[in-house]
């Protein structure tokens, strides 16, 4: 059982500086949730913020009544109490308001948090696992301070993005790892901007996992890119002992937007753990996506003036019904200027293909947020295995949360 607050607060992110912020049971942020596969969650979430909002967990399979979104408004004032089963694979997910048209601002000002998910298979692995020792969690937002040191929200529709650089809420972090091999678990938790990923000596690491959890084995990368709403669990290699720093390039949104470089970490290896075991050579089992298992093909066009399929949401107007027990691919168009990172609720996912070619190695395993650039085709396969409800809907939207709270986003339910 779960405590959470959503409050007000203040941030002293610059010495002295005390800047107005929004918490869960802090004044910026929240809590990182443990849970277990097969555990039943409840959560008490309670509303302290003087304004309406709501609390979703992404990436989380459960039920429509229990999933957070705009359905679920927690007035100021009331307690939301949802319980749920954990039927996630080990994987790292996340916690935000969900209230259109306040979503943006509100997650911008602090409104989210981590849940580390663990499960049987994974924890079996000979993987780095003590939390904030050799398991760092990494959440990325851009932010812009006003002079006065608050944050700036300008509300931009096309997306907000900070020329500076917050990682769990703290300005340029360091970390000394005693452990020869650091896991990373990075999370884009910026309202609009796109990263690649990389390390200043351009060394190369290794991504084991997607979203929703591992992927089947290591991929050696020099880069990643993650884009809002997306996940990736990586292992670097320190033995070398040399100080280096993970950094993010970002071109914006997209094709428009300024060319602009973070560092994320600088990291001090001082090593006395020794971890030599090599990586497990393989992490899970991913049976490749089959295609022929779906029942039909859904077709979404992201369009210009942010609309799915030419609408933008309506609370009251359910746009897609799925029959529980199904299998479908869903097909996302963009014939917009800008690329969307689309995000499906309820289900995590596989990609099938990008204008008919397999997607890259390290975007094989399971999703709930997939990147789909201008002129892009993507399809990918979802089974919508239990949890029904004909009235209460889920949400698929753009996770660039200036585009969700202008419309982009739809519902569908699960009957
Ligand atoms: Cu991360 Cu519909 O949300
Ligand atoms: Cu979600
Ligand atoms: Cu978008």
């Amino acid at each position: 059982m779960y405590d959470l607050n959503l409050q007000k607060g203040t941030t002293p992110f610059y010495d002295g500086v005390n800047t107005p912020t929004l918490g869960i049971n802090g004044s910026y942020l929240g809590p990182t949730l443990k849970m277990r596969a097969g555990d039943t969650v409840r959560l008490n979430v309670t509303n302290k913020l003087g304004q309406n909002s709501t609390l979703h967990w992404h990436g989380f399979h459960l039920p429509a009544y229990a999933d957070g979104g705009p359905h679920q408004i927690i007035k100021d004032g009331a307690t939301w109490s949802p319980q749920f089963e954990v039927k996630q694979r080990g994987s790292m997910f996340w916690y935000h308001s969900h209230l259109p048209p306040v979503t943006g601002p509100q997650v911008y000002q602090g409104l989210a948090g981590l849940i580390y998910v663990d499960d049987e298979e994974t924890g079996r692995l000979d993987l780095p696992n003590e939390y904030g020792v050799d398991d760092i969690p990494l959440v990325l937002q851009d932010r812009t301070f006003d002079d006065d040191g608050s944050l700036f929200y300008s509300g931009m529709m096309m997306g907000v993005m900070g020329n500076v650089m917050l990682v769990n809420g703290s300005l340029n972090p360091y970390l000394e790892s005693k452990s020869q091999k650091l896991r990373l678990r990075i999370l884009n938790g910026s309202n609009a901007r796109f990263y690649s990923l990389g390390f200043s000596d351009a060394r190369l690491f290794s991504q084991i996992g997607t979203d929703g959890g591992l992927l089947e084995r290591p991929i050696d990368v020099s880069h990643i890119s993650l884009a809002p709403g997306e996940r990736a669990q990586v292992i670097v290699d320190l033995s070398d002992g040399r100080p280096v720093v993970l950094r993010a390039v970002s071109s914006g949104s997209g094709p428009v937007g300024s060319e602009q470089v973070f560092d994320i970490l600088r990291i001090q290896p001082d090593l006395e753990r020794a971890r030599v075991a090599a990586l497990p050579s393989r992490l899970a089992t991913l049976d490749p996506p089959d295609p022929a298992q779906a029942i039909g093909t859904r077709p979404f066009v992201l369009g210009m003036g942010m609309t799915i399929n030419g609408k933008r949401m309506d609370r009251n107007r359910i746009d897609e019904t799925v029959r529980l027990g199904t299998t479908e691919i869903w097909e996302m168009s963009n014939t917009s200027m800008v690329p969307h990172p689309f995000h499906v609720h309820d289900v995590q996912f596989r990609i099938l293909d990008r204008n008919g070619s397999p997607p890259a190695r390290n975007e094989r395993g399971l999703k709930d947020t997939v990147v789909v650039n201008p002129g892009e085709r993507v399809r990918v396969l979802l089974s919508f295995t239990d949890y029904s409800d004909p009235y209460l809907p889920y949400m698929y939207h753009c996770h660039n949360l200036e585009h969700e709270d202008t419309g982009m986003m739809g519902q569908f339910v699960v009957t």
